[in-house]
C-alpha cells in the first residue's frame, strides 16, 4: 500500500515515522509545508500522483485554550480539511485513519470510563471541531478507523510530560490539579498500535470508531508526582490544587477516562500501563 501520513512532524506523526521504519508498505510523510490538508486541490493531487491507498491523518489544531478565540481556524483544520481527506479516500476506495479526542465528551457524570456509545457533548471549541471532524468522515462513506485518545505526550514538541519534567527539576514548589482524572497516552504506543493494525492487515471488517489510551487512571497531580518520582526530582514539593485555581476559557472534564474494551477485543493488541510507558518516554528523553 502507499500510505500518506499528514502532520508527520507532530508528536504522533513522528512516532508513526519511527514505527513504520520496517514496514512492507511505502510511506509518504508530510507536514503543512509539504502538504497543507486545508488545500483540497493539493490533497487530491498528492493522492492521485502517489497512488495513495491510505491516509494516516496526524495533522490537527490541538491548542484547546486558543481554539476558543480561533474556532474558525481550528474548524478548518479539524473538520473541513478532514472532510477533504475523507472525500478523497472515498473517491479512490482508500482508508482514512484519523484521531479524535476525549474532548468530544463533556466528562462522564457517573465517573465510569466512556465507551464509544456514550453520548457526545463537547464543552469547548476544540471538542466541537474534533467532533465535526468525526461526523464528516462518517458522512463521506470512506473506509475509516477513527481513534479517540487522551492526554497525549511524547519526547517531541510541547506537552504536559516535558513541561512537568522541566518544572519539577527547576521549581521548589508546584501546584497541580487533582480534580481532573483521565489517562495519559504515550504517542509511541498509539503509533505502534496503528502501525500493527496496518501491518497485520486487521482493518478489513473492523472499520469504525475506537477509544485508545494507556491502561490505568490518574489525575494531573498523580501524573506530575510520577514524572518527578521516576526522574529523581526529589526537591520539588508538589501540591494538589483545584481546577478553579487555574482559570481557563474552557471547561475541562473532571472525569474523562476512555474505555478501551472495543479496541483491545477487536485488534487483540496489548496496551501498556501508563507508568511503564512514562518510563520509556523519560528514558528516551535522557531523564532516567
Ligand atoms: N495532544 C493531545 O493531548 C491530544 C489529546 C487527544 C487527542 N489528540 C489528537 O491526536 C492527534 C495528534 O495530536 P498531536 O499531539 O500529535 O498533534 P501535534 O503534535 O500538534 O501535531 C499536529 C501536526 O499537524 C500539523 N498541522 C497543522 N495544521 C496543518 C495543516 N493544515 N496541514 C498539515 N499539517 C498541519 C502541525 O504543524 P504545526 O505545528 O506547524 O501547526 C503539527 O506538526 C490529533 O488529531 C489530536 O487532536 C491529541
Amino acid at each position: 500500500m502507499n500510505i500518506l501520513v499528514t502532520g508527520a512532524n507532530g508528536q504522533l506523526g513522528r512516532h508513526v515515522r519511527r514505527c513504520s521504519a520496517d514496514s512492507v508498505h511505502t510511506f509518504h510523510f508530510t507536514d503543512v509545508e509539504e502538504l497543507d490538508i486545508t488545500d483540497l486541490a493539493a490533497v487530491q493531487c498528492f493522492v492521485s500522483k502517489n497512488k495513495i491507498d491510505a491516509i494516516i491523518n496526524c495533522a490537527a489544531y490541538v491548542n484547546v485554550d486558543k481554539a476558543e478565540s480561533e474556532e474558525e481556524l481550528a474548524d478548518k483544520i479539524n473538520h473541513v480539511a478532514v472532510g477533504y481527506l475523507a472525500d478523497t479516500m472515498a473517491q479512490v476506495g482508500g482508508l482514512l485513519v484519523h484521531f479524535s479526542t476525549d474532548y468530544v465528551f463533556g466528562g462522564n457524570r457517573n465517573n465510569t470510563p466512556c465507551t464509544e456509545e456514550e453520548p457526545v457533548n463537547p464543552t469547548g471549541a476544540y471538542g466541537r471541531t474534533k467532533l465535526s471532524g468525526e461526523q464528516v468522515i462518517l458522512a463521506s462513506g470512506c473506509r475509516h478507523i477513527i481513534i479517540r485518545t487522551s492526554w497525549l505526550y511524547s519526547e517531541y514538541g510541547k506537552n504536559f510530560c516535558k513541561t512537568m519534567l522541566e518544572l519539577t527539576k527547576t521549581k521548589p514548589t508546584l501546584n497541580v490539579v487533582f480534580d481532573q482524572v483521565g489517562t495519559p497516552t504515550y504517542a509511541g504506543d498509539l503509533a505502534q498500535a496503528v502501525c500493527s493494525i496496518i501491518e497485520k492487515d486487521l482493518v478489513s471488517g473492523n472499520e469504525g470508531l475506537y477509544h485508545f489510551s494507556n491502561e490505568g487512571v490518574c489525575s494531573w497531580y498523580d501524573f506530575t508526582k510520577e514524572i518527578a518520582r521516576q526522574s529523581g526530582h526529589k526537591d520539588c514539593i508538589i501540591m494538589p490544587c483545584h481546577s478553579s485555581e487555574y482559570p481557563s476559557p474552557v471547561v475541562r472534564p473532571s472525569y474523562s477516562v476512555l474505555d478501551k474494551t472495543k479496541f483491545k477485543k477487536t485488534f487483540g493488541l496489548n496496551v501498556p500501563y501508563w507508568t511503564d510507558s512514562l518510563t520509556v518516554c523519560l528514558r528516551n528523553l535522557g531523564a532516567l
